[in-house]
């Protein structure tokens, strides 16, 4: 089925997002970002996300309906992020996907954040299976070997502090607002050489995974040392030291990658992911690596590296149209348990 229209749901973390894809296509999609409301708070509050979703879905799906032109009975397949995230938040994606469900009688799928990320990309270009997977978020810096959309192995994570973590943390720090990602990319790139060395954590090992806590400690330590602070008014020292944690963070998630794709010699490509995606010194960092190697390199548009349903929607849609359901009994699953693919095959 060619032409299938999938809705998708995003309302794992801070974002209500709902999008439609016909034919892997993106038709429309609606958002309300609860960044501001947050902020307050110096990060994500779970009891008052959960709220905000259950405000916004209802009428965000009849927006993205009369934007899309298409009705709720049109739908063929409805695709919900299932995990990971906040459970009272994902209950309330997952909870309008099955009632939308038993009304218009449009199987279900749940999809994995996670993957959905990895997919992005596919809005735009041909990913080429199989290639190396880098998830940078707010709660993750995870490696990846993705052979398709459904065959995914996890072979590195972050062991305490994830990338976007490491900016958040000490752009609050140095009094940035939250999420701190983009104001220090900006900073960054307005400087011209780093305020100091910085560590390139936890490469010391054999392993892929990650380490960002000792960074972040460091950097904290730093800016307190020197007085960074942004109620100094900004000036040159700031953007300095926020060039300085860039790269440092770019270094460190290059050089796992560049391990990774030498232990996997029959890859040679590397699709990137996740809010930190967005971050320009990053990306030229690790498009740099592929270019050195003669491999490609995949990103999202800067608008699908944050959390989106344009991601849920395509990746639902790469899934139903291999013939993958659930029932009206798939569970939510909150961050720490991994995701099942407990999908089971539609009959043709
Ligand atoms: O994927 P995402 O929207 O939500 C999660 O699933 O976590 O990622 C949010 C993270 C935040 O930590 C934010 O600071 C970071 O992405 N971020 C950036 C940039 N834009 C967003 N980090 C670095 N540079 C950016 N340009
Ligand atoms: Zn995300």
């Amino acid at each position: 089925m060619p032409d299938l229209l999938c809705l998708g749901i995003e309302s794992s973390c801070d974002e209500t997002a709902l999008a439609l894809v016909r034919g892997g296509r993106l038709l429309a999609q609606t958002l309300a970002s609860q960044a501001d409301l947050h902020a307050i708070f110096g990060g994500v509050v779970p009891e008052l996300a959960s709220r905000e979703h259950l405000r916004h879905i209802g009428p965000l799906f009849d927006e993205l309906l009369v934007r899309s032109g298409c009705n709720a009975g049109d739908i063929d397949v409805i695709a919900v992020a299932r995990g990971p995230g906040l459970l009272g938040s994902l209950l309330t994606g997952v909870a309008f996907a099955k009632g939308l469900a038993l009304a218009t009688g449009a199987p279900l799928i749940g999809v994995n954040h996670l993957h959905a990320h990895l997919l992005a990309a596919g809005l735009a270009a041909v990913i080429p299976f199989p290639c190396l997977g880098l998830v940078i978020s707010g709660g993750h810096a995870d490696l990846y070997i993705v052979r398709s959309p459904w065959d995914m192995e996890k072979i590195g994570r972050a062991l305490d502090d994830a990338a976007g973590e490491a900016f958040d943390k000490v752009g609050a720090a140095i009094g940035l607002r939250y999420p701190a990602g983009r104001a220090v990319n900006e900073l960054a790139c307005a400087a011209e050489k780093p305020f100091a060395a910085l560590p390139r954590p936890y490469l010391h090992n054999g392993n892929l995974d990650f380490s960002f806590s000792g960074l972040k400690t460091a950097a904290v330590q730093l800016a307190k040392g020197a007085g960074i602070h942004v109620s100094g008014g900004g000036g040159e020292k700031l953007g300095q030291f926020c060039l300085a944690l860039n790269e440092a963070v770019a270094d460190t998630l290059a050089e796992k990658t560049r391990r990774a794709l030498e232990m996997n010699p029959d890859i040679n490509a590397l699709c990137v992911a996740g809010g930190v995606a967005a971050n320009s010194i990053i990306r030229d960092k690790l498009s740099g690596l592929m270019a050195e190697r003669g491999g490609a390199f995949l990103a999202p548009e800067l608008k699908y590296c944050t959390d989106n349903a344009a991601m849920i929607a395509y990746a639902g849609y790469l899934l139903a149209e291999e013939g993958f359901r659930h029932g009206l009994d798939m569970e939510a699953v909150p961050r720490g348990r991994p995701v099942p693919c407990d999908w089971h095959r539609a009959l043709a």
